[in-house]
């Protein structure tokens, strides 16, 4: 299991040494937030601070958008070069499109499904996605309840996508901790995302290793 802790739940007043903490902790990726205050009823921060992250981190970021026009929000991060950037279907009317543009910029395209979305919504889609973010919780906050419908979730994306042949990855984020780690990784889940449980941990090293089944 890939680890990407989401510095979210950062000490946002020492970001660069919070996000050097979980490199050298061993996190597999740095989950990025952005928000826009529209799409969900949250802000967080734009390329101008993850310019700064990404100078602090020795792993790849990992671009989580929930926001509306996901193209702008694409343009402003890629040259960032962050290993993926992952959009809302919800909000997007031409995601194959997207899934194109985001490819063609050398970045490793995701796409995100919201707790209500079923998997079979991207099934034409996984041929062309390296990695399907499934959320566990309602996008907009860290700290928030897990929500376990994500189990039956994960497996029949799991079931579509080796049906199509594809290594298209899964990852899961929100509410992710040591008690549901393994029902996530029996679920055929490949990559969770950890805010709280990391950043609440007295040792980021020992939270990353404890999700790292
Ligand atoms: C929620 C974000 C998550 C969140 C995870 O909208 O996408 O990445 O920060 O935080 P925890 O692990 O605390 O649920
Ligand atoms: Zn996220």
């Amino acid at each position: 299991m890939q680890v990407a802790p989401s510095i979210l739940s950062a000490d946002f007043g020492i970001l660069a040494q919070e996000v050097k903490a979980i490199c050298d902790g061993g996190c597999d990726l740095v989950h990025v937030d952005v928000m826009d205050g529209h799409f969900v009823p949250n802000l967080t921060i734009g390329p101008v601070v993850v310019s700064a992250v990404a100078k602090a981190a020795t792993k790849p970021l990992d671009i989580h958008l929930m926001v509306e026009n996901n193209s702008f929000f694409v343009d402003l991060f890629a040259p960032l070069n962050p290993k993926y950037i992952s959009f809302h279907i919800e909000e997007e009317k031409h995601p194959h499109r997207l899934i194109q543009k985001i490819r063609d910029l050398g970045i490793s395209p995701a796409i995100t499904l919201n707790p209500h979305t079923p998997p079979e919504a991207i099934e034409f889609l996984i041929d062309d996605l390296d990695m399907v973010l499934l959320m566990s919780v309602n996008p907009g906050f860290g700290g928030q309840k897990f929500i376990p419908n994500v189990l039956e979730r994960a497996f029949r994306l799991k079931e579509i996508i080796t049906k199509r042949n594809s290594s298209c990855l899964i990852e899961v984020d929100g509410g992710v901790n040591d008690k549901n780690i393994q029902a996530l990784k029996d679920a055929g889940v490949d990559i969770v995302v950890a805010g709280s449980y990391v950043y609440g941990n007295d040792s980021y090293a020992d939270a990353i290793k404890s999700l790292q089944i």
